[in-house]
């Protein structure tokens, strides 16, 4: 991603008046509105001057189509049009989802003769008021982008930058419901003066608009937003993969305290349903942005969704947690080594639990009905939001979590939690990735969490057609005391010829009264390199995360898409095998202590304009750190880069950006070889 147009452009104060002026000449005799010195609005911090309109009062809902298309070709009124139909044919407006919006690049780069925008005649025809009206009629609302600039992120529209007034009008004439504003092209004005101009002229249209204040929380909005927005973004651009979803989550998660009815943290749009990751980890994506009271905008082509995005995107029961109308964000009750636990408290006294799971490997996670904040009892009835199971509790909560796994919980103090069946935690340990043709040990267990015993609990274990899996010791057992465990093991043979590949392996247990508790394991079949000298962009790679679109086999990282890279160039020269990367980058592969010597020639890729981008290289073997590089620019030809990794078992190739962000962190791992023994 060349994200050197993004930056604000750095003016001085003269050409900052001169870019005023020039705005206020466009639009012909500058209208009182749109003069800069009515940018002077009162921005002074007033906590009790909050935007007081009744508006999103819980977190908005809606679509957004950015994430799915930025400016391509196919974000056009037909798109939008069936967006919104499927948003009311597949039930998802009956759960709540409100807003159809439209991100940035909906505009000619030109404003017209009157200072009007003009809506690219390509994309949208019939032009932004008729299809506010198609939207409308679907019983739904209409969201509408600009930025806080002269020109919008894209560089691709006119901003609204000294045009807060004629632009909030013409939006407010449209029929236009909600404004996303962002941060491009800003001349250095202050942002919350940018900000409180646009709410100004929203308010003096007198029609009702959700403002979204898109700054990506570089002058700290949560400590000013709510009184100039309903909610403001906390970060920079989200992407499809899980590092950025982990990274958002973790900064977003700690800003509790500033959100609540009619302003709330913004940790950006839903990657649910683009294909960058797992169903795992968009469902733990969809839990976290529930229980941190975020917006919840659908941000992926709902026309081509599978069931499976509809199904994650119109769950009821974790949607109640994010719309609860007491408005709190989730607080955070621990987090060591990757589990964290978090708690919501709901409007009905109950609590969401989330037990989250960061690592990347299955982990326990057990918290308390008391330490989650709710009032000690003698038992609890706990709802599994995603297995949609109710149990009770004698007050403990706790599951093993797959990797990047969320289990989310609605937990409450109920006099009659006996009638419902005591909760089972259902644990495993030895699932572990191997290779084909290996047995390993696996031990299963099953614990009564409840204050009632359970009884003829089973345990089972299953997995991929084909491999073996047989119990070494009783797997049932007649009657769990309250506390009580069954343990039980297990031998796991993986076929001879099973293709390396992620695999599930589903540990269920199931006991009267009439329960079933199933934890699913995900495990890599591994395979080492042939015999020889092999490039890493023909093995398997057991992870792969990148900063920019998925890491290219062959070619330059590209744009975002899969397969949209160029021949692998750095400084002139172009090289026919490697790796296409983008800081922060991490690409894992299983060497099975059979290989010798790494060698690469690492750089920036030449695709960077102007020798831009600065990016580090690392090989880690086994969590060891072998070998590094300086930071390297684009101005540098290519670096050799080796590595002794000798004896190690799992091989990590890394890239940091440097140390100062990821712009035009293009990094190639050009030529990069493996020799290993037979
Ligand atoms: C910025 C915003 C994104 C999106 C793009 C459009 O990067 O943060 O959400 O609106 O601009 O260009």
């Amino acid at each position: 991603m060349r994200r050197t147009d993004r930056k604000p452009s750095r003016k001085t104060a003269a050409a900052l008046t001169a870019v005023l002026i020039g705005a206020g000449a466009l639009t012909g005799p500058a209208t009182a509105a749109d003069r800069p010195a009515d940018t002077s609005a009162d921005t002074s911090a007033d906590a009790s001057a909050r935007l007081d309109d009744g508006l999103a009062l819980t977190p908005p809902m809606g679509f957004n189509n950015w994430n799915s298309t930025h400016c391509r070709p196919e974000f056009d009124e037909e798109m939008i049009k069936g967006v919104a139909d499927i948003i009311v044919e597949t039930g998802l407006k009956d759960a709540g989802y409100e807003y159809v919006n439209l991100d940035d690049c909906w505009a000619l780069p030109e404003r017209d003769a009157d200072g009007k925008l003009v809506p690219d005649p390509e994309r949208f025809p019939s032009g932004i008021a008729a299809l506010a009206d198609y939207v409308h009629a679907k019983g739904l609302k209409f969201g509408i982008y600009t930025s806080a600039g002269t020109m919008t992120c894209a560089n691709d529209m006119p901003g609204a930058l000294g045009h807060e007034y004629s632009d909030a009008q013409q939006f407010a004439d449209w029929g236009v419901d909600y404004l996303k504003y962002d941060n491009c092209n800003n001349q250095g004005v202050d942002a919350i003066e940018r900000y409180t101009t646009m709410r100004d002229a929203l308010a003096a249209t007198g029609r009702p608009i959700v403002y979204s204040i898109c700054e990506w929380g570089q002058n700290d909005p949560w400590t000013w937003g709510a009184d100039v927005g309903h909610l403001w973004r906390t970060t920079g651009d989200i992407s499809d993969n899980w590092p950025s979803v982990l990274s958002i989550f973790e900064a977003n998660v700690r800003l509790a305290e500033y959100a609540g009815p009619g302003h709330w943290n913004d940790p950006d749009m839903l990657e649910v349903g683009n294909g960058g990751m797992t169903a795992t980890e968009y469902r733990s994506h969809f839990s976290l942005w529930s229980i941190m009271a975020a917006p919840l905008l659908i941000g992926t082509d709902l026309r081509v969704a599978t069931d499976e995005t509809i199904d994650i995107l119109g769950n009821r029961e974790v949607i109640a947690v994010d719309q609860d109308p007491l408005g709190r964000q989730a607080t955070v009750v621990s987090s060591e080594g990757g589990r964290w636990v978090l708690t919501k408290k709901m409007s009905d006294g109950s609590r969401a639990v989330a037990l989250f799971n960061a690592s990347d490997t299955a982990q326990r996670i057990e918290t308390t009905a008391a330490a989650a904040g709710l009032p000690e009892a003698p038992g609890y009835r706990m709802r599994d939001l995603w297995q949609h199971t109710t149990s009770h509790t004698a007050g403990t909560i706790a599951a093993t979590v797959p990797a990047h796994g969320t289990a989310l919980y609605r937990v409450r103090p109920d006099d009659g939690w006996a009638a419902y069946p005591p909760a089972v935690e259902v644990g495993a340990t030895g699932i572990a990735d191997a290779e084909a043709g290996t047995t390993s040990e696996v031990t299963a267990s099953a614990t009564n969490l409840g204050g009632t015993p359970a009884r003829s609990v089973s345990l089972t274990i299953t997995g991929p057609d084909g491999w073996d899996i047989q119990p070494t010791t009783a797997t049932r057992a007649p009657r769990l005391r309250p506390g009580e465990t069954l343990t039980t093991r297990w031998t796991l043979r993986i076929p001879e010829d099973t293709p390396p590949d992620t695999y599930e392996i589903t540990v269920s247990a199931t006991h009267r009264p009439s329960a079933h508790t199933t934890t699913t394991f995900t495990t890599h079949v591994l395979q080492p390199p042939p015999a020889g000298t092999s490039h890493i962009s023909d093995l398997p790679w057991t992870r792969e995360a990148n900063g920019w679109g998925p890491v290219e086999r062959d070619t330059s990282v590209g744009e975002s898409a899969a397969g949209d890279g160029r021949p692998l160039t750095v400084g002139g020269t172009t090289y026919a095998k490697g790796l296409g990367a983008h800081a922060p980058s991490t690409v894992a592969f299983y060497a099975g202590e059979r290989c010798t010597d790494l060698t690469a020639y690492v750089g920036v890729d030449d695709e960077v304009p102007e020798s831009a981008g600065t990016v580090a290289f690392e090989v880690w073997a086994d969590g060891t750190l072998l070998a590094s590089t300086p930071t390297l620019t684009g101005a540098d030809g290519p670096h050799p880069l080796t590595a002794d990794v000798t004896g190690a078992r799992h091989v990590e190739l890394v890239v940091t950006d440097g140390g100062d962000g990821i712009t035009s962190d293009h990094a190639d791992w050009a030529d990069a070889t493996i020799s290993c023994a037979a």
